[in-house]
């Protein structure tokens, strides 16, 4: 057999969230065609990163007065965590923000500039005055311009699904801080020039992704219709790559995002010692994209132009999968339906929704269902009750009863281990062609006939009567069950590896269905698999209720309010506007941050603030205009005399408060009623 080079990648999850069971049907299906690929001896590399640039994950980070890099290593943690947890052994798993991502996208700009395929355009832009930031349409809500329905997004309207432009809506409003009123601002734009590509692509398209995906992209390739221009710059501020010879502007993070993958794969180059060109660029190297049906004009339009353009090596096939739906519905927070990866692993086990998604899972764009029920019986009835019982009650028999030691297969048992054997073929076709459901079908299949075998032999019976016969019947039930371990092991690894230990074999690549185990000795059975408790599936999904936010339900018991004032004592409070200097941690407090303050005329102060919690990182403060009680008597402290309070909001717990922030005009030393 030929060994192949192949590079495989999923898509990048956004650092602004946890993943959750959709993003799952995604990695756990592309961790089964990698690990399927390494048991066939090819050499293969799974790459992946964290997506972390662009506005949502920037204004995020605003809000938790953290920095975006604070924000995404955080993530990182959160992300390989469950990765790791969940069996998914990526052999790169790298950030965007990274050198060689930057390096990456310098040299596709330049390369694409250079061939002509990038232009500037001057385009209309929605500006907050007051969080001084363009706004994405999605940042922008207002009432819908079609259907009148209150409080919709500024690109389409979640109740009649019309579409429009932001400009329409007469209430448009910034999303950020709620009050601004987006304002339009011309600024010059890049553009990557997609109808140049028009015929590249045409023809791409028919070669590089299932028939159904490459029709419903050419449907946009009409005679009279031109392929839009594809937006690649942002304005400052924005949290990515500032584009080379053009300040103030960054790629979109939709072009440095799908850069990432040739990014962790050369971060992978470097710490392996390979060449970067003979796994990518190498016409031989075969280069795959998992990706999900949301994203499908990014990589199979933009990017396969993209890496033309600039004279890199596109994708070999981009496989394109559907979306998860629980109980046929779409992901409902409010059902508990929500629920990220951790939750899953706080109550069930991750080999269980491993082999369940790959019941579920093949080629096709269709969505794929996790219902519970269907979920329970799968794992109870096939993977425990048919599979993992030929293990438990044969291995714990044989150690028992007959010191652990195996023997010969009986002439049977040695019949029915070549028909397990003669579906290797049929199995790995399945696997390589993604029919990933088919694997367990079969599996299914060939469990049915060893335990019809195992309940005709009766060995409970005759291990009393012919303990040397019963030998042969435990071995050949166990060479049933290792060969079919061997073909789930690119689904179940770690059951497949306690497998190994029990038979006092290395891990299992294809090769290992080659052999019979006669005449050995076997370790202690250690437990493969668990059933699933109804009960912790009910619990499951309660603590993805409870952590979905839902004002109702979820309320805080109420703070009495204290008496009540005039409006003279009130009126009694000076507060000002006061322009952050410096802003710095105490040494000896994990609650106090001291500020520098600016009063314009009224001079400079030195306040005390217990905010710490909420702001880890005090020079996130830096620059900022924030409002003070200027008039209250300063205050000893340990540390230093206050002089002063910050007005701030947020959670009761205290960890979640936000400073208040005068309107964009406000100067140093403004009052304030
Ligand atoms: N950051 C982009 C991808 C950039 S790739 C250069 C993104 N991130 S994502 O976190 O929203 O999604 C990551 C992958 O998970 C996508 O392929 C997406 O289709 C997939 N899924 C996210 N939710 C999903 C379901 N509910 N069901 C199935 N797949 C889902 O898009
Ligand atoms: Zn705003």
């Amino acid at each position: 057999m030929q060994k192949r080079r192949i590079v495989v990648t999923s898509a990048l999850p956004y650092a602004n969230g946890d993943i959750h069971i959709g993003h799952l049907v995604e990695y756990l299906q592309t961790d089964f065609w990698v690990r399927f690929q390494k048991m066939r001896g090819h050499e293969c590399v799974y790459v992946c990163a964290d997506d972390t640039h662009g506005t949502p994950i920037m204004i995020r980070a605003r809000k938790e007065g953290i920095t975006p890099e604070e924000l995404i290593a955080e993530s990182y943690k959160r992300h390989t965590k469950d990765f790791d947890d969940f069996e998914i052994e990526f052999d790169n798993y790298y950030s965007t923000n990274s050198p060689e991502n930057r390096d990456f996208c310098a040299t596709i700009f330049s390369r694409a500039k250079k061939n002509n395929a990038v232009f500037y355009k001057d385009v209309p832009q929605l500006y907050c005055p007051n969080d001084k930031i363009f706004l994405p349409d999605r940042f922008v809500r207002g009432t819908c311009p079609k259907c009148g329905a209150k409080d919709q997004y500024g690109d389409s309207c979640e109740k009649c699904s019309s579409t429009y432009s932001p400009a329409d809506m007469e209430d448009a409003r910034c999303a950020i801080c709620n009050t601004g009123k987006p304002e339009i601002r011309n600024s010059e734009h890049i553009f990557f020039n997609l109808e140049m590509f028009r015929n590249y692509l045409a023809n791409w398209l028919t070669t590089h992704v299932a028939p159904d995906v490459a029709n419903k992209l050419l449907e946009w390739f009409g005679e009279d219709s031109k392929l839009h221009p594809w937006d690649i710059s942002r304005d400052a501020p924005y949290f990515g790559f500032e584009i080379p010879d053009h300040p103030g502007k960054f790629f979109y993070v939709w072009l440095d995002a799908p850069v990432g993958y040739m990014a962790s794969l050369l971060n992978w180059c470097y710490k392996k010692g390979k060449n970067f060109d003979s796994w990518w660029n190498n016409p031989d190297a075969e280069l795959y994209h998992f990706i999900g049906k949301d994203i499908v004009r990014f990589h199979c339009l933009f990017w396969p132009a993209l890496l033309h353009a600039s004279n890199y090596k596109g994708p070999t096939q981009v496989f394109v999968h559907g979306f998860l739906t629980v109980n046929g519905e779409k992901m409902s927070k409010s059902r508990g339906t929500f629920i990220s990866a951790r939750t899953y692993l706080d109550n069930l086990d991750p080999a269980h929704l491993r082999y369940y998604y790959a019941c579920k899972i093949n080629n096709t764009t269709d969505d794929v269902d996790l219902n519970f029920d269907d979920f329970t019986l799968r794992v109870n009835s096939d993977l425990v009750g048919k599979i993992t019982n030929l293990a438990s009650r044969g291995a714990q028999m044989l150690n028992k009863k007959l010191d652990g030691k195996m023997g010969d297969m009986d002439d049977e048992g040695r019949a029915i281990v070549a028909e397990f054997r003669s579906r290797a073929q049929t199995i790995a076709d399945h696997y390589e062609a993604r029919r990933f459901s088919q694997v367990p079908v079969e599996v299914c299949r060939l469990a049915d006939l060893a335990n019809e075998y195992f309940d005709r032999k009766e060995p409970w019976k005759t291990i009393k009567t012919d303990p040397e016969a019963t030998r042969q019947v435990l071995t050949s039930i166990l060479n049933m069950f290792r060969l079919l371990t061997i073909y789930l092991t690119p689904i179940l690894p770690r059951y497949s590896e306690k497998v190994a230990v029990l038979f006092g074999e290395h891990a299992y690549s294809w090769r290992s269905l080659d052999t019979d185990l006669e005449n050995r000795e076997i370790s202690n059975y250690e437990y493969l698999a668990v059933r699933v408790l109804p009960e912790k599936v009910e619990a499951m999904v309660e603590a993805s209720k409870a952590a979905a936010p839902n004002p109702q339900a979820t309320a805080e018991p109420v703070e009495p309010l204290k008496p009540e004032v005039d409006i003279e004592q009130f009126a009694a409070l000076d507060l000002r506007v006061a322009l952050v200097e410096n802003a710095s941690t105490v040494e000896g407090s994990d609650k106090l941050i001291q500020l520098s303050l600016d009063l314009g005329a009224l001079g400079k102060r030195n306040i005390f603030s217990g905010i710490r919690a909420s702001y880890p990182d005090p020079s996130v403060l830096n620059g900022k205009q924030i409002v003070i009680i200027a008039n209250l008597k300063p205050r000893k402290m340990r540390f230093g005399i206050s002089e002063g309070m910050v007005l701030s909001a947020g959670g009761a717990d205290h960890s979640q408060l936000c400073v208040l922030v005068p309107a964009g005009d406000a100067k140093p030393g403004d009052a304030i009623g």
